[in-house]
């Protein structure tokens, strides 16, 4: 086993995600029952009562990896060969994809390049294995001049014989940034070039604020790609805790099966077939999302208009989180720790994205936009500030 540092904003949520009054940080995106799911998808809830309560195959039952192969077909401008059921591989959602792919992928000796700031799994598990791993920030400035960005140069530079993976999260967690898709290709193009992994984290990917800026997935414009996804983001169904791998390589699919073996072994079969339903239905989901994301960044932007001087906002270009600068003078910290002991509403300061590879800009924190009516939250944000003036 590795040894794995604390996962610092797990170790935070787990402390206040439930306890908080208002979680105003929230990552996933907007949830609905399983009563809703199953009339969305048009689905008889017979079969869910029906359904035997046996193991379900490692690999993920056969109905998920055909649905999720199905969303690969034609979508992309990449024009990559369809994706089959045998390119699919299923995991107890996102997080045990990262911790055993990432796992299997680096060694002692071998080297990474990860983007920062991320979501900390994908670069404490590749730190872990002993593997040499490069940072690279996804910014270029500082402070309010800093613009998110990526750089394909760096990487190419950041490029080692030893380079086994390149791993990036786009849209991205928590910045909100999407590349243009020149740098996206370059970059797909840079890894297959070098037979270097493009280990790409795609759980936000459909729910862009401009559609036309929908990247193609990693697995269909770089042979040596790997698109990891689940159901927690984009879909707003965290609680079914299925997540998939999708990868060409099938012997190193198989690899990556039997490190599962040792952890979950099988996902948990309603969960599986609930997960089927919710790929199949993945426009209606992914279209009502967009919907709570469209309401929810106007009601932010006239938010962050009315507080010009406490803060530097962006909307996200996709997914449901943001990364803004606060400017008070107190620090992120301290505005983040008070604004939760008195006021109840819970958010992420910088330092929970820190990172052992870069140095995070310090005066960020991240919110989330992905749950309706943060109305309740914005105000006590607001009540704070104008106790502070
Ligand atoms: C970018 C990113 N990847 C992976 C995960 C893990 O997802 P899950 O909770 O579905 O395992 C998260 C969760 O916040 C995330 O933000």
């Amino acid at each position: 086993m590795l040894t794995l540092p604390s996962f610092r904003l797990e170790a935070f949520f787990a402390q206040w995600e439930f306890a908080a009054r208002h979680h105003l940080t929230a990552s996933d995106g907007q949830t609905v029952t399983v009563g809703e799911l199953l009339e969305i998808a048009g689905t008889d809830p017979a079969e869910l009562l029906g359904l035997e309560l046996g193991y379900v195959p490692t690999t993920g039952t056969d109905a998920l990896r055909e649905a999720v192969a199905g969303t690969f077909a034609g979508t992309s401008r990449g024009g990559g060969a369809a994706v089959a059921p045998d390119d699919v591989l299923a995991f107890a959602g996102a997080e045990e994809a990262l911790l055993l792919a990432l796992s299997e992928l680096l060694s002692p000796g071998d080297h990474a390049v990860v983007t920062v700031p991320n979501y900390q799994a994908m670069e404490s598990v590749p730190i872990a294995t002993g593997a040499e791993v490069t940072g690279l920030p996804l910014w270029t400035g500082s402070g309010e001049s800093l613009r998110w960005t990526l750089d394909v140069d760096r990487v190419r530079d950041a490029l080692r014989p030893a380079t086994k993976v390149v791993a990036v999260n786009v849209p991205n967690n928590p910045t909100g940034f999407v590349p243009d898709l020149d740098a996206w290709l370059a970059l797909a193009a840079l890894c297959e070039e070098r037979g270097i992994v493009l280990f790409s984290d795609e759980v936000y990917r459909g729910v862009e604020a401009d559609p036309a800026r929908t990247l193609p997935p990693a697995v269909e414009v770089c042979a040596t790609g790997m698109t990891l996804d689940v159901t927690s983001k984009s879909l707003g169904l965290p609680g079914l805790r299925v997540g998939w791998l999708v990868s060409r390589d099938r012997a190193l699919l198989g690899r990556i099966e039997a490190r599962k073996h040792w952890t979950s072994i099988c996902n948990a079969g309603p969960s599986e077939l609930l997960a089927t339903l919710a790929v199949r239905n993945a426009g209606a989901l992914r279209a009502r999302l967009r919907a709570v994301l469209d309401a929810n960044t106007k009601t932010f932007d006239a938010f962050f208009a009315d507080h010009a001087q406490w803060f530097d906002w962006q909307a996200p270009d996709g997914g449901c989180v943001a990364f803004p600068r606060y400017r008070g003078p107190d620090g992120v910290e301290e505005f983040c720790a008070r604004l939760l002991h008195e006021r109840g509403v819970l958010l992420l300061p910088a330092s929970l994205y820190a990172s052992d590879l870069a140095t995070v800009p310090a005066d960020r924190f991240r919110i989330g936009l992905g749950r309706r009516d943060p109305e309740p939250a914005l105000a006590e944000v607001a009540a704070f500030l104008a106790a502070q003036a």
